[in-house]
Formats: structure tokens, sequence, C-alpha cells
């Protein structure tokens, strides 16, 4: 008889698989998200604060041996201005974003946390691999919720993805955010190089295993000045087929409907929240900087106007047939009992 987890993943790939548009799968997660979670979609306020990098991802446009862009850094100052904005436009989720910038020491992040905290907002903080002492001081001084995809759950494809570091490196980091009481955002890339459909059957039960608070998920798009320049676009429908079934596997977990979906398809993120996402992240990052933070090319917003996404996404939510909310946006359980199995 074959081991339980392995039929999973040989049926996970075999939906994958089909060509097709899964209509069934998609109604199937979106009834699931609204019996546990309703209509309401949480906005969460991106600013993307820094694009200096010192790792070299193979996919990713800011890549430190990028040498075709323009680096900026916003100062502690302007990234807190920036929050107060978003803050008085009622928005409740702060989501700070950079490359993994160590110009930014553990008591800068610290004292970021700290002041924003003060505009009575979540904080989400996204960048990078960090030192365990640092992720214990930050929640202390407030942060909530802590973004770092696995990436892909291929261990193999991870290593050669990225030089000089490892998926148990990153599952540890994972682990560790969990134990200190983040909430957790995982998630992967869908159509990288040499990443088949049980790959990505193994992204899914990764997630659930680990039981993320949160699972991005948006299709790898190749960047003009990256080792893979040369290689496919991921898919709308295999995609959205990966946010339907992390829908099904994880009915509580939150779920953005990504930039980068949106990028490869105008209706990209409409389609997501009808497939099981519950969350969209409007950019803030101020201009000029807006359009530097290319971690792929012809990423949409980039030539709105500075606060325009808020709108815009608001607006997107409604004709998709959802609903806005105000809410902080933690992660609804509904089932105590399930923890971390990673
Ligand atoms: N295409 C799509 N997504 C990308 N990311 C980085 N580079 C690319 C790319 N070329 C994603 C990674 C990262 C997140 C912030 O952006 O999954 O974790
Ligand atoms: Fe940025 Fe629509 S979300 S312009």
């Amino acid at each position: 008889m074959k081991h339980p987890q392995k039929v999973e993943i040989d049926e996970i790939a075999f939906i994958l698989s089909k060509e097709e548009i899964d209509e069934k799968l998609f109604a199937l997660a979106d009834e699931i998200r609204q019996k546990y979670l309703g209509k309401a979609v949480y906005i969460r306020g991106i600013i993307e604060f820094s694009n200096y990098c010192k790792n070299n991802c193979l996919y990713c446009g800011i890549r430190a041996q990028n040498k075709d862009i323009t680096r900026y850094r916003m100062s502690i100052e302007q990234i807190i201005q920036r929050a107060r904005l978003i803050s008085q436009m009622g928005i409740k989720t702060i989501v700070l974003q950079s490359g993994e910038d160590t110009y930014y020491n553990s008591d800068m992040i610290a004292q970021l946390v700290k002041k924003i905290k003060e505009f009575n907002v979540a904080i989400t903080l996204s960048i990078g691999e960090r030192n365990f002492d640092e992720y214990k001081l930050w929640k202390d001084m407030g942060a909530d919720r802590y973004l770092m995809r696995h990436e892909t759950a291929d261990e193999k494809l991870y290593e050669k993805l990225h030089p000089n570091d490892s998926f148990k490196t990153r599952v540890e980091h994972l682990k560790k955010l969990k134990e200190l009481g983040y909430e957790v955002g995982a998630g992967s890339m869908v159509g990288l190089p040499d990443q088949d459909d049980l790959s990505l059957a193994k992204d899914i039960l990764f997630v659930r295993d680990l039981d993320a608070d949160m699972v991005g998920i948006g299709p790898f798009i190749p960047h003009p000045s990256t080792p893979l320049k040369n290689a496919k676009s991921g898919t709308l429908n295999k995609t959205l087929k990966m946010i339907a079934l992390t829908r099904l596997f994880l009915p509580d977990t939150n779920i953005p409907a990504t930039t980068a979906l949106g990028t490869i398809h105008p209706l990209g993120r409409q389609l997501a929240l009808k497939c099981g996402a519950n969350v969209i992240m409007p950019n803030f990052t101020p201009l000029p900087y807006r359009s530097l933070y290319t971690l792929y090319p012809n990423k949409i917003c980039i030539f709105e106007n500075d606060i325009a996404c808020a709108e815009c996404t608001k607006n997107l939510v409604i004709s998709a047939g959802y609903s806005v909310s105000n809410d902080f946006g933690y992660r609804r359980r509904f089932n105590e009992y399930i923890t971390c199995r990673v």
C-alpha cells in the first residue's frame, strides 16, 4: 500500500497536470473560502523600502550581481511617514519589505517597528533571513507577522536557485519564527525552470505541514538581467490551481492575490480572489523608488500616482464580488488543534 502522503502528492500533481481550466476546483476553493472567511478581503499596504540585496537568487531582479539597476534605501523617517499615511487611510496592516539589506541593523528595524506600532496597525516584516535574536527582538517590539516564502519545496531546485543557501536553513528560520509567535507567511513561485507538477505538489504539502498563516503564490516571471532571462514565465491557470489547492488544504489561512499574477494577466488578481485568495496588497512605495523595486519586469502599478493603488485595489475587490475588510486581518483560526508538523 502507498504511504498516505505519497497518495496525496500524486493526486495533487495529477490535478495540476491537466491543461484545462478546472472550474470545479475553483468553485470548491471559493466555497471553502466563503464558508470559513466569508467574502471579506484584507488590505495590506506594502512599502518596499530598499532594493539593496546581498543575495543572488537566480530569478530575482534585485540580486546583488545585477548592475543594471539603480539602488535606493529609504530613511527610517521616510518609512515612518509613509506608514503614518497608510494608517491614516484606514489600512490596518503595514508590510515592510526589502532585499536582504543588513544596512538596516537590528536596532534600526526595532525602532521602526516600535514607532509604526504607535499607529495602531499590524506589522508584517518581509526582509529575508536574519539572526534568531533579531527575530525575537522585533517580535518583542511589536512586529506581528513575518513573510518569507519557501520559494520551492523541491530541495535540489531550491539549492540551484539560491547560491550559498539551503532549503534546510529556510525551514529552520520559518519554524523559529512560528515558535516566537509570529504569524508566518511561506509560499512559492509557479513555473520555475525544472519545476514539475510533483514539486508543486510538494509546495502545497509543505505549507500545509508548516500550518502557514499566510501563503503567497505567484507566477515566476523571467527578469532580463538575471541568469534565468531566457526561461519561460509561469502560467495563469497553473498559478490559480495552486491557489485553489492551497485553500483546500488550509481553509483558514490568508492567501494574497499577488501582484505577479496581476502582472501576467490583467484580471489575474480578480481571478485569484474568486478561487481562494482573500488578501490584496496595494503598493505604497513612494515615488521615485517604486519603479526601482523590480523583482520581475513589467510589474503593475509602477506608473500609478502615489497612493492610487489603495482605491484601485478596493474597486478591484468589489468588482470581483467581495467586500473590503477594515480589520487587522489576523488569521481567523477555525481549528486550534492544527499545529506545525514540519
Ligand atoms: N518572478 C516572480 N516572483 C519573483 N519573486 C522574486 N523574483 C521573482 C520573479 N522573477 C518573488 C519571490 C520573493 C517575493 C518577494 O517575490 O517569491 O519571495
Ligand atoms: Fe496599483 Fe491597481 S493596484 S494601480
